[in-house]
């Protein structure tokens, strides 16, 4: 059984919500999980391979454990814990923590926003993406018929723990693919984050407690001063979809996990934003040169007129538009409202 470390550096950044706040804890410790839960009723939902690894850090407590993967992130699933809380007695006392990376996060989330008309919530985000991305900002939510996330709510939870330890026993793909997440929010918003990482773009993969704390840190901070401004994405939330447009038509035709349809995502954003005369070659070409030194992909390995085909279907698509994500350097972003017809052109 893998043992997260104690004594780490700690940063407590706060994120507002429209109803409540959240605070997200870069570098504690899962072994610190005590100071932050209610005395009592608390339930954990996780899944069975984080199970495995961390269950004794929260054994005193009621919980269930789904099976691992996208699959859990069900009404079906959804529906499985509610009975399991109804049996255990839950009530409208009780708190819900998550322990996994995004699926159980977004479930756990779901459930507690749901549960009895919502019952209080918290987090243990153990996978990277989880860390910098999917436990912050307060979307929760569920999958219907192979549409992502179309059933959900707008909720913070109380905390969220990041523990650097957690990350060490991550596959190496779940490391790569909360990086291109990383990649995103220096892109959006942070050109000195961007210039670390060319440094010494491996860097990262030793895993290292302070490194994975500034990127935790950095990103939390870039997503969490966006969410602030827009927690229902009705503007500058959007330019959290760099490189998402393209990226999940890509996820979507050629089944790659979700950071490395960003990693193509993000270098078609970066094409468009050349063509477009926002961005230039030079810098362009670092971004190629990143990702592809993170392990990540720049081209989709398929045809392209597929993926445009799934493009053209996007919800987020306005009649013959789609919003895009572009760049305006590196450290700034743009929403544009670009033509169909635009990037038909422009892949052909
Ligand atoms: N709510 C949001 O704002 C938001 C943002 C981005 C992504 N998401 C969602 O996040 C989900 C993807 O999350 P994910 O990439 O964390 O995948 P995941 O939750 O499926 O976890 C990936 C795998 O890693 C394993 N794992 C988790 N932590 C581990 C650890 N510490 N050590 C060893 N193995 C571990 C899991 O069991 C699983 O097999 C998607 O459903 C996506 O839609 C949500």
């Amino acid at each position: 059984m893998a043992k997260p470390k104690d004594k780490l550096p700690m940063e407590k950044i706060l994120v507002r919500g429209q109803h409540s706040n959240s605070q997200i804890l870069v570098g504690e410790s899962l072994g610190n999980l005590d100071r932050y839960l209610p005395d009592k009723n608390i339930f954990v939902l996780t899944d069975t391979n984080i199970l495995k690894l961390y269950g004794s850090a929260w054994d005193k407590h009621p919980c269930l454990a789904l099976e691992p993967g996208e699959e859990s992130k069900t009404l079906a699933a959804a529906a499985r814990v509610y009975h399991w809380l109804m049996e255990q007695k839950a009530d409208r006392s009780s708190f819900i923590l998550g322990v996994g990376g995004g699926v159980v996060c977004d479930l756990a989330g779901f459930v507690a926003s749901t549960y009895m008309r919502g019952v209080g919530f918290g987090f243990a985000a153990t996978t990277l993406l989880a860390q910098v991305d999917a436990s912050v900002g307060g979307k929760n939510g569920v999958n219907l018929d192979g549409y992502k996330n179309i059933i959900g709510t707008f909720n913070q939870p109380q905390f969220v723990i990041c523990d650097p330890a957690m990350v060490k026993t991550l596959p190496g793909d779940e490391i790569r693919n909360g990086m291109a997440e990383v990649v995103k929010h220096a892109l959006i918003a942070d050109k000195s984050m961007f210039e670390i990482l060319e440094q010494d773009p491996t860097a990262i993969y030793k895993l290292e407690p302070e490194l994975l704390n500034y990127l935790v840190s950095r990103s939390v901070h870039i997503k969490s001063g966006i969410v602030g401004k827009d927690e229902r994405e009705t503007g500058e939330r959007r330019k959290l979809n760099l490189g998402h447009t393209w990226g999940h038509a890509v996820e979507k035709a050629l089944r790659l996990p979700h950071g490395y349809a960003v990693a193509v995502g993000m270098v078609f954003a970066g094409e468009m934003s050349v063509h477009r005369g926002l961005l230039g070659d030079a810098d362009l070409l670092r971004l190629k040169l990143l990702l592809e030194k993170l392990g990540l992909p720049v081209r989709p390995s398929g045809n392209t007129q597929t993926i445009y085909e799934i493009l053209e279907k996007d919800k987020k698509r306005e009649g013959s538009h789609i919003h895009f994500v572009l760049n305006k350097g590196i450290g700034d972003v743009v929403v544009q409202a670009i033509p169909l017809a635009e990037i038909k052109s422009f892949i052909s």
